[in-house]
């Protein structure tokens, strides 16, 4: 997939704030601060496409960014790729949270054309119980997971297989395995567009 587009398009707490266009959806899940936003900025090589922070708590809506790619065969496909609220943020208020995960969840189940959860974990550290509640929920509800590993660049590369078995075996992972991504450099970059392109080829 060769990502020639991508451009901001809706944010949403509710169902009937969801953009009105029927695209195939590719979303992303994961702890606040855990990379999402950057992943998104660097699989669509757009700087500022989405708000990203230092410290957790940035993305609080449902984000809806439509991005067009060019296929070898000159033909387009457009698709949406969704920025989530990060879980586990410990300073946000517990209303505020009950109320992230009732949207998010509801984002979950009545998004039809969703075909792939990405869920970030961090690589430096084992999954933790929260990330291990939300791939047992998306498994539960027969949603298609591609984990991801962020910040590659933080882990010498000796160590990288060590970390990836960790999460693997923290997750319990049924099957797949797990893509190693940096949006510092790039790293993995072009894996998880390969696994896009085939699910949304399918
Ligand atoms: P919330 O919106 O709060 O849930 O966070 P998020 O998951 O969207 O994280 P965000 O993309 O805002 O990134 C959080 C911090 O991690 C920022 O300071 C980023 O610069 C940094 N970061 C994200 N990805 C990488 C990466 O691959 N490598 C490095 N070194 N830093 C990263
Ligand atoms: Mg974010």
């Amino acid at each position: 997939l060769n990502v020639i587009k991508a451009q901001y398009v809706a944010s949403a707490v509710r169902p009937d704030q969801y953009p009105p266009e029927e695209l195939p959806e590719i979303a992303f899940i994961g702890r606040s601060n855990v990379g999402k936003s950057s992943l998104i900025n660097s699989l669509c090589r757009h700087h500022g496409l989405a708000r990203v922070s230092a410290s957790p708590g940035k993305t609080q809506t449902i984000n809806y960014y439509v991005v067009t790619a060019k296929l070898p065969n000159e033909r387009r496909l457009e698709w949406y790729l969704v920025d989530l609220p990060g879980y586990g943020y410990a300073r946000a208020g517990q209303t505020q949270r009950r109320q992230w995960t009732r949207f998010v969840e509801e984002y979950f189940l009545r998004s039809p054309r969703l075909k792939l959860v990405c869920q970030l974990v961090d690589l430096r550290h084992p999954p933790q119980a929260s990330d291990v509640a939300m791939y047992g929920w998306l498994k539960t509800h027969n949603l298609p997971v591609q984990v991801v590993a962020t910040k590659t660049d933080k882990i010498g590369r000796t160590h990288v297989a060590r970390h990836l078995a960790a999460i693997k075996n923290g997750l319990k992972l049924e099957t797949g395995g797990i893509i190693a991504y940096s949006a510092l450099n790039g790293q993995g970059r072009d894996d998880l567009l390969d696994v896009i392109g085939q699910i949304l080829l399918k």
